[in-house]
């Protein structure tokens, strides 16, 4: 039988991309988000361009933690098993430290590291259980150093690398692979609005390079490989007085 992907966040940008990327392959498809309706669309285009052998959606919001492990185990049943997890769901709010943006501040750790801790460790159970499992994170190379103006943004991303690197050590021997991806700019919705996108690639173009890293179960990797990698090195480096500048 086919491989089977869960995808949380799958109604927009890197998600939804990679839906279409994983249904051209063949893969049995569980799409998740808060927006239905364009999940419904986005399984007809699916099932019009590539016929993969599944395509179930239901709707989630991540931060509705109970939810996440309910959904988890239903569409598991529904399309006969779940080879590999992708916890993608993410914001980017653009919040500044001490200007009234705790809210926005608090949304985002709550979204991208606890809703995706969530989906992991759904994933973790079912997966320990089935003896084998993938899991793959989205991160960002907003990870490798705190930047100005996207405090819990950076602190959420690295979180969730760290957080995956205990899970790996943790899980060790168990047959679950994990894998952590620290995009640098894919031109989607979350930063269409950003007057500088260094090195940017379409979404597709992404897309493809995410699901070439999750089939090659590397154990982290920047998106697209060059030039991030080396980035990622500079930013750790870079003196506070330029990072500032940025
Ligand atoms: N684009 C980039 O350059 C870039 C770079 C590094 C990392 N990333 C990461 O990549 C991931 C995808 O982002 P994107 O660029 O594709 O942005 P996007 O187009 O805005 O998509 C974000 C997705 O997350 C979902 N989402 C947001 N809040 C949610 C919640 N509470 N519960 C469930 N789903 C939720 C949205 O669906 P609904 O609104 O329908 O729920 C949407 O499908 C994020 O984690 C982001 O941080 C992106």
């Amino acid at each position: 039988m086919s491989k089977a992907i869960f995808i949380t966040g799958a109604s927009s940008g890197i998600g939804k991309a990679l839906a279409f990327e994983m249904g051209k392959k063949g893969y049995r498809l569980a799409l998740t988000a808060r927006r239905e309706d364009l999940l419904r669309e986005i399984s007809e285009e699916i099932n019009r361009k590539h016929a993969p052998p599944a395509v179930a959606i239901r709707r989630l919001d991540v931060t509705r933690y109970d939810d996440v492990y309910a959904v988890f185990s239903e569409m598991a049943e529904e399309i006969g098993g779940i080879d590999i997890v992708l916890a993608n769901a993410g914001v980017g709010l653009g919040e500044k430290v001490g200007r009234g943006d705790f809210e926005k501040a608090k949304r985002t750790v709550e979204v991208n590291l606890i809703g995706a801790m969530a989906t992991m460790d759904a994933a973790a159970a079912y997966f320990l259980k089935k003896g084998e499992g993938h899991i793959v994170g989205i991160s960002s190379v907003a990870a490798f150093r705190g930047m100005p103006g996207s405090s819990a943004y950076c602190s959420s991303k690295a979180g969730l690398g760290v957080y995956m690197e205990a899970m790996r050590a943790e899980l060790y021997r168990k047959n679950i692979d994990i894998t952590v991806l620290y995009p640098g700019f894919i031109d989607t919705p979350l930063n269409d609005m950003l007057s500088s996108r260094p090195f940017l690639i379409s979404v597709e173009k992404g897309a493809q390079s995410i699901a070439r890293l999750i089939e090659k179960k590397v154990k982290s990797s920047t998106v697209p490989v060059f030039p991030w990698n080396i980035i990622g090195r500079l930013l750790k480096i870079l003196p506070t007085g330029i990072i500032a500048r940025m």
